[in-house]
């Protein structure tokens, strides 16, 4: 099961300071947005907080947002309520997107965030891939964003702990990462992710999680893309950047 249950109470601490506002997560698909025809659907299959189904809600995109924990998809709900735009957001995990949206019926999937690296193992990935290529139109595309993962794994294990307060809210917090990388790359790896909130007085309220992930080589994941359909039509991947965006195609 994928966690997310405690962190998504404390999820904002987690998201680069760009993309904490809707309005701030959906501006990093700008040029993809702007192609799209008025009211396209699309869906956030990994929604988390709901921060870029909102933003794209807000831009008159016909928005569904899934994800497979239940308290992401209520915080993707407040924050529609919060915005006044009108979203549908469902939990429900990537094995059971065919059990409850129709095949072809999206202009894009987004999943972005890091969030596949959560599919357990090259079988997961390559299912979960599946099902969101079984869900675009023709000439849909499924936009990922992810970490370079070959870099997290050169690092090796390691507690990384942020080098300033994170505010959110109005509160500040320390946020804490511990990753640890298993002796092969097929093999689960962990987080243990703690983020701190200072209470007025100068206590902390903590809230901590353990989350699981299987880490993939961009090679990997291209090869899986083509192999449920879908090619490459843009991609940032530089050997040493930390992070990339990748749009695919099913034409
Ligand atoms: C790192 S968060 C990213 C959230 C959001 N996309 C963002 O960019 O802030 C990963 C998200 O993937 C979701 N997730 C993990 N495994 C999943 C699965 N099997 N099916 C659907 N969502 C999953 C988690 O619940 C979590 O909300």
């Amino acid at each position: 099961m994928a966690g997310y249950g405690a962190l998504s109470e404390a999820y904002e601490w987690l998201i680069r300071d760009d993309l904490v506002t809707p309005a701030g997560a959906a501006a990093r698909f700008d040029g993809l947005v702007t192609s799209l025809p008025p009211g396209a659907r699309v869906l956030d299959c990994a929604c988390g907080t709901g921060q870029l189904a909102v933003g794209l809600a807000g831009l008159g995109l016909d928005v569904v947002a899934t994800d497979a924990s239940l308290g992401m998809v209520r915080r993707t709900e407040e924050l529609a309520a919060e915005h006044g735009v009108s979203i549908q957001a469902h939990q429900v995990t990537w094995e059971e997107l065919s059990d409850h949206l129709d095949a072809a019926s999206f202009d894009v999937v987004f999943c972005v965030g890091n969030s596949l690296g959560h599919a357990e193992g090259a079988a997961g990935r390559q299912a979960a891939l599946a099902a969101m290529a079984r869900l675009l139109r023709p000439g849909g595309r499924l936009v990922l964003t992810s970490r370079k993962w070959e870099a997290v794994r050169a690092r090796g294990s390691r507690m990384d702990v942020r080098d300033r307060l994170v505010r959110r809210n109005g509160r500040d917090a320390v946020v804490v990462y511990y990753t640890q990388i298993a002796h092969a790359w097929e093999q689960e790896h962990h987080w243990e992710i703690a983020v701190a909130q200072v209470e007025p007085d100068g206590s902390l309220r903590t809230c901590s999680e353990r989350l699981s992930f299987w880490p993939f080589r961009y090679e990997e994941l291209t090869a899986q893309l083509q192999s449920v359909g879908l090619t490459v039509e843009t991609t940032t991947f530089e050997p040493d950047d930390g992070g990339y965006l990748l749009v695919a195609g099913n034409e």
